[in-house]
């Protein structure tokens, strides 16, 4: 009498026979299940999103150090058209930042820059927001021409410090000032002739 156990007698009391045995004989030949066509091994991942940085402007002379924690220059404003401007501050890989330093100052409606006025500092929220509820700024005189409304922006704080400007559309001055670049100008969202509505997200690497 045969005492040893055939191979389909040990797969039988265990359970295993069958269809099983085709199981095993598959695995056996390959322990590596079929990939489907669309599956994604875990370091085949989509790449990052990029975001590009927004690009650094000159200071120029009138920022202050220390100046309030505010973000609506409406109230103190007389005359001019108001401006609420909204966004977002991202880095590179497009993930938003909380408690970012936004520090924003800007001349009034006659161009000037008052010094208590028409500046001050926010953080971003929870989901890296910042608003601005203020005036579009006036234009100055630079020279012989007039510098286009602008706003300047401070974003972060140390090493990483990003000092720039923004841009309005349309502003006929924009196209001789020195500075002014087209992916520095905000996004207008509603227009009407006593309020703008824009929007522009910053994106810096801190
Ligand atoms: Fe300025």
């Amino acid at each position: 009498m045969k005492n040893e156990l055939t191979r389909r007698e040990v797969l039988k009391k265990f359970g295993l026979a069958g269809s099983s045995i085709a199981l095993l004989s598959a695995c056996g030949r390959d322990s590596t299940p079929p990939l489907r066509p669309d599956a994604r091994l875990p370091n085949d991942a989509a790449p990052a999103s990029q975001c590009d940085l927004t690009d650094g402007d000159i200071e120029g002379p009138f920022h202050q150090d220390n100046s309030p924690s505010k973000n609506d220059f409406f109230t103190d404003a007389v005359g001019g058209v108001e401006l609420l401007l909204v966004g977002t501050v991202k880095n590179s890989n497009c993930i938003p930042l909380s408690g970012i330093l936004i520090d924003i100052w800007q001349a009034d409606s006659q161009g000037q820059y008052p010094d208590n006025l028409f500046r001050g500092r926010q953080l971003t929220n929870d989901s890296g927001e910042y608003s601005l509820r203020s005036i579009v700024p006036g234009r100055y005189l630079n020279g012989n021409t007039f510098r286009p409304a602008h706003l300047h922006i401070k974003v972060g704080s140390g090493s990483s410090e990003l000092t720039t400007q923004l841009y309005f559309p349309d502003d006929p001055f924009n196209a001789e000032d020195p500075w002014f670049d087209e992916a520095r100008m905000v996004t207008v969202t509603s227009e009407t002739a006593i309020r703008i509505e824009a929007s522009y997200d910053f994106v810096y690497d801190n």
